[in-house]
């Protein structure tokens, strides 16, 4: 009996060549597994058939689109996790692709998995150091690694085995989406200097589109989990669509931006994330509301070096554990409802609420029901300034040390 290999299988050009290629090279039987997490417009049951179509011996396709969003989403924005400032969602949902594959490996008795990463980019990286994680025991085999074709060889090669060349291959872009987010590059954007054409957005309006009007959505969080929108309690899928929806309408969540890869290379990449932007940004008001100044601080500091490690692929990791159950803990009180006004590309945070706000009016305000009392400032001011008091009678600061006594 031959070996059997688990190929990450998209339907696009280079995965259809690589069942063809795969199996020659490694005289290996073929399971290719698709997966959904979000991605609308992917026809999973014209992918099965092509993948069988082509020497697969079979096609296994599953929707997880439940799973990532709770369990890689909702984690992502209790921490906040932005990479170099963008919403981490392609760095997200491979941990979990690897998972499902190893799965699938485990049920058909496979001894190989394959990706189509290119050796080029980070993706590589979580598809390996996830299975390693997760199955040390199965092969890696990434064959655009390791085929060595220009993109024309390929369309060569795929043309020589009668393998339909997708027309979206006509597209010059390299494309990931999930249902948190879609990134683009490749084509003209490889010229930083060049601003991307309409195009390359499918998410988002351009702002000279947006409507007129400011839109205001309510987002409701309990435990730093978005669980409703504008009252209605909604679960994570459908909240997120809908607020892509909306977020999107307006122009929100675009960013263009120069990224350093784990394997040393800066690239020009674009993203497009409404949902994952004004959700970001609602929780993080939520949070100034709810976390003391010191816990805010310190997760703000955690929250980076989770970005860097799931961006560099360590998801299942101890360390990776260790933060997400630090963050938890951190998000019991971050529960309430945060205003968000979305106009011409901007999402404005214009109002919060919560049972456990530590903010005081009456401590706050500058008018009537004041409860604060400025004389013990004065007090608190003078121990505060001490050590820098004393600090520049001694030593003094430049031109001024030694004038004054
Ligand atoms: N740069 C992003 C990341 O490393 C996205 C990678 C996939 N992008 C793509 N256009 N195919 O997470």
């Amino acid at each position: 009996m031959k070996d059997k290999m688990v190929l990450a299988y998209s339907g696009g050009l280079d995965t259809s060549v690589a069942i063809k290629w795969l199996k020659e090279k490694y005289k290996c039987e073929i399971i290719a597994f698709t997966v959904n997490i979000g991605t609308e417009k992917k026809d999973l049951s014209f992918i099965e058939k092509k993948a069988v179509k082509l020497g697969a011996l079979k096609c296994v396709v599953a929707d997880a689109t439940e799973e990532f969003v709770n369990d890689y989403v909702f984690p992502a924005i209790q921490a906040n996790l932005l990479y170099e400032g963008y919403n981490l969602h392609t760095a997200l949902g491979r941990p979990l692709m690897a998972k499902l594959m190893v799965e699938v490996a485990r049920q058909e008795g496979a001894t190989m998995i394959a990706h189509g990463c290119t050796g080029k980019g980070n993706d590589q990286v979580r598809f390996d150091v996830s299975t390693i994680a997760l199955a040390p025991e199965l092969k890696i085999i990434a064959p655009a690694r390791d085929w060595g074709m220009t993109r024309e060889e390929t369309i060569e090669y795929a043309k020589k085995h009668n393998i339909p060349v997708p027309i979206t291959v006509a597209s010059p872009y390299s494309i990931d989406e999930n249902i948190w987010g879609r990134a683009i590059e490749c084509g003209v954007l490889e010229d930083p200097w060049k601003e991307p054409p309409e195009d390359v957005f499918q998410f988002t309006k351009p702002v000279a589109e947006a409507p007129d009007e400011p839109e205001y959505v309510q987002i409701g969080f309990e435990k730093g989990i978005p669980v409703s929108l504008n009252g209605k309690k909604l679960g994570g899928v459908r909240l997120i669509k809908q607020l892509h929806e909306t977020a999107g309408k307006h122009g929100i969540g675009r960013v263009d931006h120069i990224e350093n890869r784990l394997v040393g290379i800066k690239s020009r990449e674009i993203y497009e994330a409404p949902a994952g932007t004004v959700i970001i940004a609602a929780h993080q008001a939520l949070e100034e509301m709810t976390l003391s100044k010191d816990q805010l601080r310190y997760k703000q500091k955690v929250t980076i070096d989770y970005a860097d490690l799931v961006y560099n692929g360590l998801w299942f990791s101890g360390l990776r554990r260790d933060l997400a159950a630090y963050v938890a803990s951190t998000q019991q009180f971050v529960t309430g409802t945060v205003r968000v006004k979305l106009f011409k590309g901007n999402c404005m945070v214009v109002g919060r609420k919560s049972p456990y706000s530590l903010y005081s009016f009456n401590l706050a305000t500058y008018d009537k029901g004041d409860t604060f009392d400025p004389k013990d400032s004065a007090s608190f001011i003078r121990l505060w300034g001490l050590p820098v008091k004393t600090q520049a009678q001694v030593q003094g600061f430049g031109g001024l040390k030694g004038k004054k006594k």
